[in-house]
């Protein structure tokens, strides 16, 4: 917490390699009720190559209660150290030592969730970024890497399970009912990379024999009641080592690779060396509590988490600052997995729908960030869409760059050259072109530029030559700090579509091309764009062809070409690149909703525009024809309209209640105007017999679940029957669930008093399923219908309601902030409500209090009061006593703006 003043930043160019280093930390950590002692020893020695006159300095929070503090094991007196400012200081120290701390924490009091701390009856950690300092004194950066030896001391009766990183090398009996573990990590690991569970687990196990032929023991530990649902993360993970080995020739390196799921976490997951923990809702899944999308996340957090094994832990990153370098190639690294397991098309349409969901309202925000930030305040806000999803953008422009095989070359020199490094995201950009020979100098602009380019492009043809001229133009939004922007080496990866509907080949020679891709599928060309503005001139064309843009998303940037809706109608059909397919749907979808948008600001009737209407048509048919589950999965998508979010990220200033009738309104029409269609999809693609998690019979929930809600949307009460029909038949959460929110969608009469009927049972059905109970609370919180804010009150008066486990808050207040309505509401009592809630949560996680905060940073996208309203909320905040650096940090960057 802040006492007095404002918390200083920290700022890259500051860096200096740290005075001392830590070859090996000895830890033993009695765990008592209400108590924990814990005591280090720490080998210590000056760093040779930093400054010889450096003081010792150890970071630690304000938990640590010392009680002693020896070098080569004499106690020191109180003038030859001190504690101030959390950092401990110990005055004229030898070139080496042994230092030997002891301090008394509570974890049982810990409701930040940071360090170690109690998770219901278990207690764990939590060490990325700062945590270990609320353990022990330590100097707590990534690079002071040392190997840990961790002896763990519990009960026998409440702890019987003790783990720690690395290898068990001892146990035993400790007196008083204690018994004690010791655990040896041989890999030398920075402190935010360890762990420690003590607590009363059950587990599951299995083995991996890796590439070289060693074995490998596999296990999952949970509370009891918890596992029967761990077998989709076992055989999630053994997929994970295989294709670590497949795609990046990537080992497991300890003979144990450990998982615990626990219910108050933060964040997702967390990649402790050979001790990942989990929140159970990145972990747990079955087919009656999990749904379809639950699996999906579930194996993608399995396979982030492992993949860190080498991307973060055998080589990790030097400072803070760095956080790109192990978080963005990671989810680069994930997302070629999990579309590996599934539909490489899907997966990438999912990956850029979360890119523009939550990374572009981001970079348009005051608190706008390049992957590599300048400074931070508290490095717990740099865990963001930024440097995770738009990270993990710039490392897949490189892949496209350098091609598969160079960047494989890439990658193969950055783990060699830099294994058991703290290392920096420049060191990975060099081992790229050291590998390859590619310049990219002008690339790294990436890494240093906050901001969404915008990309430009108009076209022309010459019906005389052929010649096709294609201008691109970019041009990146100042962001704070940044005013002007230099442009970006980008690749932009196009078709040339001709009007039969295949790609022209055009010739290529003395053009600045990166590749060519061309087999029977299609001919797609990266263009390297490096220019501001830049032409480029396609010879001899035999006809005018459609450009189809950016395929596959080959940049993370705004793409603007004035395409006509019919153009977009052509793409969508008969573009070769499956995202771009799709693509042409959505922008349709867009000028169309964007346009309904136009006419109730100037006081017309709404009119949808056919084409939509024709476009989802074209898709349904689809459905009824597809060959295969991928594209079933494709065309589920291509029938989800745009995000209202999405639309108010395009919009200049946007009119929150204009773009959600108009969005609303459309459903209603497709649903009125394919009433038969939709049936029939729906008939279709039920299922018939037991439950199947099959890629065919996922497509399949989708397509139904699909077609079923624009049928309620349809407003016939016929179709609210259909509705409660699956609720009380479905045989998994996808269609459960897919049901009940379809009701709670509807306006009609009846269907909210089916709704209100089903939450009943489904409550009572479920009250021992914390993740199903979440689900209860979101989908509850999100509800449009009106009154949602005096709704959301009672949920919070609930007695399953609390805010101090994370999951739990976030289903109710993380998810009104997405019921755009009534968080937007007018008079500000959606802001109003958020502010109290950010304001209680500073005192008990200020991790969680700074999250909740973010949505009300977007003040810049809405105009009049709510904007005001928006502004006032962020100041009544910054009026807060004992306002936490995370929370300041956010709310003052906001305002100042
Ligand atoms: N390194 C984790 C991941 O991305 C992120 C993480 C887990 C984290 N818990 C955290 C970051 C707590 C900050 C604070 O896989
Ligand atoms: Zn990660």
């Amino acid at each position: 917490m802040m006492k007095e003043g404002q918390p200083n930043a920290i700022f890259l160019k500051d860096y200096e390699v740290p005075p001392f280093l830590v070859d090996t930390t000895e830890l033993r950590v009695e765990i008592g009720d209400g108590e924990t002692r814990v005591t280090s020893v720490l080998k210590v020695r000056r760093n040779p190559e930093a400054k010889a006159d450096g003081e010792l300095t150890l970071d630690g929070g304000p938990g640590l209660a010392t009680e002693s503090v020896l070098v080569d094991g004499v106690e020191l007196q109180s003038n030859e150290y001190r504690i101030a400012d959390d950092e401990l200081t110990v005055f004229d120290v030898p070139e080496a030592f042994t230092l030997t701390t002891t301090v008394r924490i509570e974890p049982e009091k810990n409701t930040a969730l940071e360090g170690l701390y109690k998770s219901g009856g278990m207690y764990c950690t939590q060490c990325e970024a700062e945590g270990f300092r609320n353990i022990t004194w330590f100097p707590d950066r990534p690079d002071v890497m040392s190997t840990y030896r961790t002896t763990v001391v519990a009960a026998k009766d409440a702890c019987p399970v003790l783990l720690s990183n690395g290898n068990l090398v001892d146990s035993g009996e400790a007196g008083d009912g204690r018994h004690f573990a010791t655990w040896h990590d041989p890999f030398p690991k920075p402190s935010y990379l360890f762990a420690l569970v003590a607590g009363e687990l059950e587990h599951i196990e299995d083995s991996f024999t890796t590439m070289s032929g060693r074995e490998v023991k596999l296990q999952i530990f949970t509370e009891a009641h918890n596992i029967d649902k761990v077998d989709f993360a076992m055989a999630s993970l053994k997929n994970s080592m295989a294709w670590d080995e497949r795609a990046y020739g990537r080992e497991y390196d300890l003979d144990i690779f450990m998982v615990v799921a626990v219910e108050s976490f933060n964040m997702g997951a967390m990649e402790n060396k050979g001790l990942n923990i989990f929140n159970t809702s990145c972990v747990l899944a079955r087919p009656d509590t999990t749904t379809d999308a639950g699996y999906q996340r579930v194996e993608a957090v399995v396979g982030h988490e492992y993949f860190h094994n080498w991307s973060g832990n055998r080589v990790t990153c030097r400072d803070w600052f760095q956080l790109s370098l192990k978080e963005g190639f990671t989810v680069l690294r994930d997302q070629q997995f999990s579309a590996e397991m599934g539909s490489p098309t899907v997966c990438r349409i999912a990956d850029v729908e979360v890119l523009r969901r939550l990374q572009f309202p981001e970079d348009a925000s005051p608190m706008a960030h390049s992957i590599r930030p300048d400074s931070y305040i508290e490095i717990n806000n740099f865990y963001t869409a930024t440097v995770y999803e738009k990270g993990a953008e710039v490392v897949r422009m490189i892949r496209t760059l350098l091609g598969p095989e160079g960047f494989r070359k890439g990658t193969d020199l950055y783990f060699d050259r830099h294994d058991g490094q703290a290392v920096t995201t420049e060191d990975f950009v060099t081992s790229m072109e050291d590998a390859t020979g590619a310049d990219l100098g002008q690339f790294r602009n990436w890494y240093r530029q906050a901001g969404t380019p915008v990309l430009t492009v108009t076209d022309s043809y010459d019906e005389e030559t052929g010649d096709y001229t294609l201008t691109l133009s970019q041009h990146c939004p100042p962001t704070p700090g940044q005013e002007s922007k230099d442009p970006y080496h980008m690749p932009v990866a196009i078709g040339l579509v001709a009007a039969d509907g295949k790609d022209l080949v055009p010739d290529v020679t003395g053009m600045d091309v990166a590749h060519v891709h061309n087999d029977d599928a299609g001919c797609t060309v990266v263009l390297n764009l490096r220019e501001a503005t830049q032409t480029f001139v396609f010879k001899g064309l035999p006809e005018a062809p459609v450009p189809s843009l950016l395929r596959g998303f080959s940049a993370p940037v705004r793409l603007r070409y004035d395409y006509s809706r019919d153009a977009l109608m052509f793409l969508m059909s008969h573009d070769s690149d499956g995202f771009n397919r799709w693509e042409a749907g959505q922008q349709l979808a867009v000028a169309i909703l964007e346009e309904m948008v136009g006419q109730q600001q100037s006081g017309q009737e709404m009119a949808l525009d056919g084409r939509l209407v024709r476009a989802i048509e074209k898709n349904l048919n689809d459905a009824l024809t597809a060959p295969d589950s991928v594209d079933g999965a494709m065309i589920a998508q291509t029938l989800t309209l745009p995000a209202a979010s999405y639309l108010i990220d395009l919009a200049d200033e946007a009119d929150v209640d204009a773009i959600v009738t108009a969005r609303e309104f459309a459903c209603q029409e497709i649903g009125k105007a394919l009433k038969g269609l939709l049936l029939t999809v729906y008939k279709q693609n039920q299922e018939t017999g037991d439950f199947s998690a099959t890629q065919d019979a996922v497509a399949k929930r989708a397509l139904k679940n699909q077609a079923l809600g624009y049928l309620v949307w349809s407003g016939d009460e016929a179709m609210l029957s259909l509705a409660q029909a699956q609720y009380d038949s479905a045989n998994c959460m996808t269609d459960t669930s897919r049901a009940i929110q379809a009701l709670m969608g509807s306006s009609a009469e009846s269907a909210r008093s089916l709704a209100a009927k089903d939450l009943v049972t489904f409550y009572n059905r479920w009250a021992d399923e914390a993740l199903v109970i979440d689900h209860w609370f979101a989908i509850q919180s999100m509800c449009d219908l009106p009154g949602a804010l005096s709704r959301v009150e009672s949920l919070m008066a609930h007695e399953a309601f609390t805010l101090t486990n994370p999951n739990r808050m976030r289903s109710v207040v993380m998810a009104f902030t997405e019921n755009l309505r009534h968080f937007h509401a007018v008079d500000g009592s959606g802001y109003d409500f958020l502010a109290d809630r950010v304001i209680e949560l500073n005192g008990i996680n200020p991790q969680m209090a700074a999250r909740v905060l973010r949505p009300l940073t977007r003040w810049r996208k809405f105009g009049g009061e709510r904007r005001e309203r928006m502004r006032s909320a962020l100041e009544r905040i910054l009026e807060v006593n004992d306002l936490s650096p995370d929370v300041f940090e956010i709310a003052s960057k906001s305002v100042a703006d």
